[in-house]
């Protein structure tokens, strides 16, 4: 157990403080946040630590901000059915944004917090043989894992039609483009997150470009380890399954490995879990249970999400353009709704949530949107893709 623990330690921590090992509920509710005398949290969607003494689990969400957030847009697509499915912040705070109709084309924004409205994000590369990105992760500097799917309509995946890719940005003008691997087997493979930390000393360098990529189809993750190609499930469990018969079945959607725990959004009912994995094999824990954080309960679908150094969890709707602030805890957690609705466009159709990075960034939510153009606003008004700046500062700090 010792040496198991050392392993896992070696692995899960990259600059932030050890986690506990409680696979318990004491230690869900998440906050308060960090510790004064700790170092500032690393930007963005990086580890964040886990506190590890057991909270009083009683905290209610309220906030002390204005709701709705403040939001700009930072960048509008020209053309009507258009989706941008999900966004990377590289290290400088620029922005990868991988569209998943009409192309699978990695665009890349520089300077979000800075440029105007209208500042046109550069067209990065168009993978072959597919018309939709998804998930992005950095594999190592400069290097990105993306998924990519066929579709025949938006929205509409073509069964046996997805593969892995690496793209290498060291030169932006000449990215290096590779596919790891076909995965025919995929469903609707979606969300990608990457699973070693560069401290993961005792698994081997080229080994730690290995990433967990959901399939909301199939209620699983597979584990794909880009520098061999080798792939296989690492986490199947009933919390991730669609609702059975759905008319869109989404379990597993956004996923997200914070400290030793893999955290799911599952789409089709709406809530949020964690499990505790293995993190050199991504797969669960011996003995580890699932937590269900958080149920929606007013909510069509819950897709894409990104956690703060408070614990919260800000999860996006798409179906019903909702941004939704989530507080996990052991008696069910508490939410709200911080911006959009089922009447307005301002998140219209919203499908990823990333924190910036930078001084300037840490607290703005980027949130990436496909208009709508599936569940149009009001049944009739979509819009085209857009990238939204959301200022989180005054929340609950
Ligand atoms: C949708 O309908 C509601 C109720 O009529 C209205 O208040 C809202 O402005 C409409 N939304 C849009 C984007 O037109």
């Amino acid at each position: 157990m010792q040496v198991i623990t050392t392993l896992i330690m070696a692995c899960a921590m990259g600059s932030v403080s050890a986690s506990p090992l409680n696979l318990g509920t004491s230690d869900l509710a998440l906050g308060p946040k960090a510790k004064a005398d700790a170092p500032a949290p690393g930007p963005g969607p990086g580890p964040v630590p886990v506190p590890s003494a057991a909270k009083p689990l009683n905290f209610d969400l309220k906030s002390k901000a204005q709701l709705p957030l403040p939001q700009r847009t930072v960048y509008q697509f020209p053309e009507d059915h258009t989706w941008v499915e999900n966004l990377y912040v590289r290290d400088n705070g620029d922005i990868l944004m991988t569209m998943m109709w009409p192309k699978a084309s990695l665009y890349l924004l520089k300077n979000p917090s800075t440029n105007p409205e209208g500042t046109e994000p550069t067209l990065i590369h168009t993978f072959d043989d597919a018309q939709g990105l998804l998930g992005i992760a950095e594999t190592a500097p400069d290097t990105f894992a993306v998924v990519s799917s066929k579709f025949s309509a938006m929205a509409a995946v073509v069964a046996g039609g997805s593969a892995i890719w690496e793209i290498s940005l060291q030169d932006v003008a000449n990215p290096k483009v590779r596919k790891v691997t076909d995965l025919p087997e995929g469903g609707f493979l979606n969300g990608l997150v990457k699973l070693h930390s560069a401290a993961c000393r005792n698994v081997a360098p080229a080994d730690r470009k290995t990433v967990l990529v959901s399939d909301s189809f199939n209620g699983l993750v597979y584990r794909v380890n880009t520098n061999t190609g080798a792939y296989e499930v690492a986490v199947k469990v009933p919390e991730m399954d669609p609702v059975e018969g759905a008319a869109l079945p989404f379990g597993v959607n956004g996923i997200k490995i914070v400290g030793h725990y893999l955290y799911w959004a599952n789409s089709d009912h709406t809530s949020m879990h964690r499990v505790a994995i293995d993190m050199t094999n991504g797969h669960m824990r011996e003995g580890a249970t699932v937590e269900t954080l958080v149920t929606l309960k007013d909510t069509a679908f819950l897709d894409e999400f990104d956690i703060d150094e408070d614990g919260t969890i800000w999860g996006v709707t798409n179906a019903d353009n909702k941004l939704i602030a989530m507080r996990p805890s052991a008696q069910g957690g508490s939410y709200e709704v911080v911006l959009g609705s089922n009447t307005e466009m301002t998140l219209a159709g919203d499908t990823s949530a990333r924190f910036g990075k930078g001084a300037f960034n840490r607290r703005t939510l980027y949130i990436t949107t496909g208009g709508a153009s599936v569940v149009p606003v009001n049944g009739t008004i979509t819009e085209p893709a857009k990238l939204v700046a959301v200022d989180t500062r005054g929340y609950l700090n």
